[in-house]
């Protein structure tokens, strides 16, 4: 409400009636190659933050699709800057706004982990349901697009919370609880499920919904990111049907609107933000079913994640799913753990190959299953129930 109200009264004074204003953090790089119009409100040493509509979101994702040498991502900020920014008088805030993005928090923890849990992980490993992975990617992937402006989009997400309604239902779960989080202008909505109802802090797992449009040629997403979908969703299934019960909350979330500059997943750690909610530890599921040659090392990325968490989920790698590990970067914010990092929470992405040998075909009709390993993406559920369970402690 208050959201909807803010963003009106703000596009009644700025904005051109057809089109959404957006506020943007991109590489200078980037920006030189696309044409549509934006004004910049400030710049560092390779940041500008620019004002522009959707033809030029739309142009930022052109440019980055067809870039040669690798620039870094973008960051749509508008809700952040309508948030932070606000108050303080245009120059300077734009300013000291951008400079939060120059340099992303550093994140530590408060408490050290350790494995305590072994024979209720193990419990869970053994219900591990790879079929049901196959069969729920397929359902995923065979929409033209999962698009945040488009009904598929939201269909997507409509279709993902009532399953796990479904679920928590058949098996008399009473402490689940299931909410949309909004994403501004974009009309596919998050979806966060919490398991438990403490309020201490919780685990949060998470993966991205949506697609690029379809408008030139079909976006089966089934890497990006149907896989870290059904990967989040099988973490989902495994934990409501065990009848085990956790300490601490558990959040499932699927992020709407990642592959348009992060703009879900900053609405949702916005929205935890609001209502104070605690969280200890995050992992971004951004890509978990291509093995390149078949290779099933499990990568974690190294920036803008929390290193000691990262060594953390290194050892939960090592004791559980006994895959080797290696690390990697993407070079930029490439995904929602970025969103979470960007606001001071401890994220970690564990993820599919190196950057360098990773998938070529997404954001393409060719991210297709075929190209997909399902042993792969099942050691990535594993994963995250490990790590569900170890930090959420099992109360009996
Ligand atoms: N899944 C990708 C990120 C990715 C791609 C990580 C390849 C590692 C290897 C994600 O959906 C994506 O496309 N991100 C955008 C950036 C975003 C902020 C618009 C990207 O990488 O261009
Ligand atoms: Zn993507």
């Amino acid at each position: 409400m208050i959201i909807s109200l803010l963003s009106s009264f703000h596009c009644a004074i700025y904005a051109e009636p057809a089109s959404t204003q957006h506020r943007v953090v991109a590489p200078k790089c980037l920006l030189k190659k696309i044409n549509a119009t934006y004004t910049t409100l400030a710049s560092s040493k390779n940041l500008h933050f620019i004002e522009t509509n959707d033809a030029g979101i739309d142009a930022l994702i052109e440019a980055k699709q067809n870039q040669t040498t690798p620039c870094g991502g973008f960051m749509d900020v508008t809700h952040a800057w309508e948030n932070d920014g606000k108050k303080m008088n245009a120059n300077h805030n734009a300013k000291s706004f951008l400079a939060a993005y120059e340099t992303f928090p550093k994140t530590s923890l408060t408490t050290s982990y350790s494995i305590k849990y072994p024979t209720e992980v193990a419990t869970l490993l053994k219900q591990s349901n790879p079929p049901y992975m196959w069969t729920r990617l397929q359902g995923l992937s065979s929409y033209k697009d999962r698009y945040s402006r488009s009904d598929n989009g939201v269909k997507a997400a409509q279709e993902i919370k009532a399953e796990v309604e479904a679920m928590a239902k058949n098996h008399g779960r009473d402490d689940v609880s299931t909410y949309f989080v909004t994403t501004g202008s974009y009309k596919q909505p998050s979806v966060v499920v919490k398991i438990g109802t403490s309020n201490q802090p919780g685990v949060v797992i998470g993966a991205h919904i949506d697609t690029l449009s379809s408008t030139f040629e079909n976006k089966p997403g089934a890497d990006d990111d149907g896989s870290g979908t059904v990967t989040v969703l099988e973490v989902a299934r495994t934990l409501l049907s065990s009848g085990m019960h956790f300490n601490k909350p558990i959040y499932l979330i699927w992020y709407a609107a990642e592959e348009v500059g992060l703009v879900g997943s900053q609405y949702v750690v916005d929205d935890f933000k609001q209502k104070n909610i605690p969280v200890s530890a995050v992992m971004q599921f951004d890509m978990t079913a291509y093995a390149h040659k078949n290779d099933l090392t499990m990568w974690l990325y190294d920036d803008y994640t929390n290193k000691e968490l990262t060594a953390y989920v290194e050892t939960l790698i090592n004791t559980y799913v006994k895959t080797p590990v290696k690390h990697d970067k993407c070079g930029y914010a490439c995904s929602d753990h970025a969103s979470w990092t960007q606001k001071g929470y401890n994220a970690s992405m564990p993820f599919e190959a190196s950057f360098r040998t990773d998938n070529p075909d997404i954001h393409t009709s060719r991210d297709t299953m075929e190209k997909l390993s399902l042993a792969h993406m099942t050691n990535f559920a594993k994963l995250g129930l490990a790590f569900a369970v170890e930090l959420a402690e099992p109360s009996n």
